[in-house]
């Protein structure tokens, strides 16, 4: 189809009575049968059209990222908006595609979690059905005054931070030059945090970090870091850590992926932004980021099924905040299973399908109770053979390593005490939450302190 044959679309209904023809928006009545779209012979369903059918499901379910200011979930940029008809009808056939492949929305927990955890992402199975008809039926466009009301995006109105306005910005220096022939780059880039923009700790309310470029694949630590990459985090009311004052070096650990080639260089300025609490405000949950670490292991040249596992057993009553798994390339499936202290098991995340490129940090809607005793098993699985399509090398036997061609095992991890504290947010900070804070607020990639 040419794109001018593309612009006319015409709707009918299953009668074939009725004849609309639109032209870039502009409806107009018409006597004959348009050459455009035509509903199957025998087919008996009314015709699924964009504005009626089509985008009120993605309006719910993909537009937060499938826009030009999106969420960027771990950095990972979506390449393409389906705000309007116009950007989403040549798209018709992949995204029925990508929502029957189960490839979007992106979401990576087994499906008996459904309910679980936060920023779930599941289709219907009659929305997914939804979007194969459209695309069958040949992308109709219908009529523009069935279209739901854009929603507002909070992001869009804070310069695209999804946070809010922040109180603090915390950028590079000087943008950072990705040059033509970079593929695949770990740099570490170290940013100043001035007493001027933070003389004292502060609670911080929610954080969020935003890569500058397309280039940016993950930003492994940055401060107060809960996991790498992960999206935008916004405490529970009284729920905070402690952002350290300046003067310090914060360390940005970025890794940029792209294809190489001439005209490729991009630059890029990453940023963090950040909202605190008020004085006067209550925190009653410090939340601390831990990780359950799996370093040791030697997976085999093309083991298609190498696991390892670590257990971690927790020293007093503890609400468990969240879980982030973190492997690399060969990275193939995760799971956190806790025995509670009368001995019953049970499986608080399990991530059948684990993909690299999605650093996601799984929030429970409610806190799972760790009471003292509980066991904590972590359980990785690596895919280190020539099927798995990612594989940068399945003849190589390979260990613990920094850089995306070696593997890492990690489990990362926030929770915080059962125990409530009383903080008023501008009075002194207790000791004991002074000492034990420093490590959160630094970095959060533990590869790093070699
Ligand atoms: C959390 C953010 C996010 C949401 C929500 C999301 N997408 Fe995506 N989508 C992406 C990103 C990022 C990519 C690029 C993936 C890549 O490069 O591997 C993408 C790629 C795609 C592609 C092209 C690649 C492919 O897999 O076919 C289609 C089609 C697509 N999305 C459709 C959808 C549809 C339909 C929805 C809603 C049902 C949706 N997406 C929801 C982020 C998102």
């Amino acid at each position: 189809m040419t794109s001018s044959r593309l612009g006319m679309i015409a709707l009918a209904t299953v009668f074939g009575l009725t004849l609309f023809t639109v032209v870039d928006g502009a409806l107009a009545k018409s006597g004959q049968a348009d050459p455009g779209y035509q509903p199957k012979a025998g087919s008996s369903h009314a015709v699924t059209t964009f504005y009626a059918d089509v985008m009120p499901i993605l309006q719910e379910n993909c537009v937060d990222c499938h826009q030009p200011q999106g969420l960027k979930p771990g950095g990972m940029v979506a390449p393409m908006s389906f705000m309007t008809y116009e950007e989403t009808r040549r798209w018709a056939p992949a995204i029925a595609r990508s929502v029957m492949e189960g490839r979007m929305p992106p979401w990576f927990a087994a499906p008996e979690h459904r309910g679980t955890f936060r920023d779930e992402r599941y289709l219907e199975e009659d929305e997914k059905a939804v979007l194969a008809a459209w695309a069958e039926d040949g992308a109709p466009a219908g009529d523009p005054a069935d279209a739901p009301p854009m929603p507002a995006f909070s992001f869009a109105a804070h310069d695209g931070w999804s946070i809010g306005e922040p109180d603090l910005v915390i950028t590079f220096p000087e943008p950072f030059l990705v040059e033509d022939d970079v593929v695949d780059l770990y740099v570490d880039i170290p940013l100043e945090l001035t007493a001027d923009q933070l003389s004292e700790p502060r609670w911080v309310k929610a954080r969020e970090t935003r890569p500058g470029s397309p280039a940016v694949h993950h930003i492994l630590g940055a401060f107060a870091g809960l996991a790498p990459g992960s999206t935008p985090t916004i405490y529970e009311e009284g729920y905070s850590t402690l952002l350290h004052p300046g003067p310090r070096t914060i360390e940005f650990q970025m890794h940029y992926n792209k294809k190489p080639g001439a005209g490729t260089a991009v630059y890029d300025q990453s940023s963090s932004g950040v909202v605190f609490y008020e004085p006067g405000d209550t925190i009653r949950h410090v939340v601390q980021s831990d990780w359950l670490p799996i370093m040791r292991f030697l997976i085999p040249a093309g083991d298609p099924n190498y696991s390892a596992s670590m257990v971690h057993t927790f020293e007093e009553d503890m609400q468990i905040l969240s879980f982030s798994p973190h492997m690399h390339l060969r990275g193939k499936a995760a799971k956190y299973e806790i025995t509670y202290p009368d001995g019953e098991t049970e499986v608080l995340l399990h991530v059948p399908k684990y993909d690299f490129n999605w650093q996601h940090g799984f929030r429970f809607k409610e806190p799972v109770l760790a009471p003292k005793g509980s066991e904590l098993e972590l359980t990785l699985w690596w895919d280190n053979s020539a099927d798995n399509p990612s594989n940068p090398d399945p003849t190589r036997d390979v260990r613990f390593g920094r850089p995306t061609t070696d593997e890492m095992g990690f489990g990362f991890m926030s929770m915080t005490p059962v125990e409530p504290r009383e903080i008023i947010v501008g009075e002194p900070i207790p000791e004991d939450i002074l000492g034990t804070q420093s490590a959160v607020t630094d970095t959060s990639d533990p590869a790093s302190r070699r």
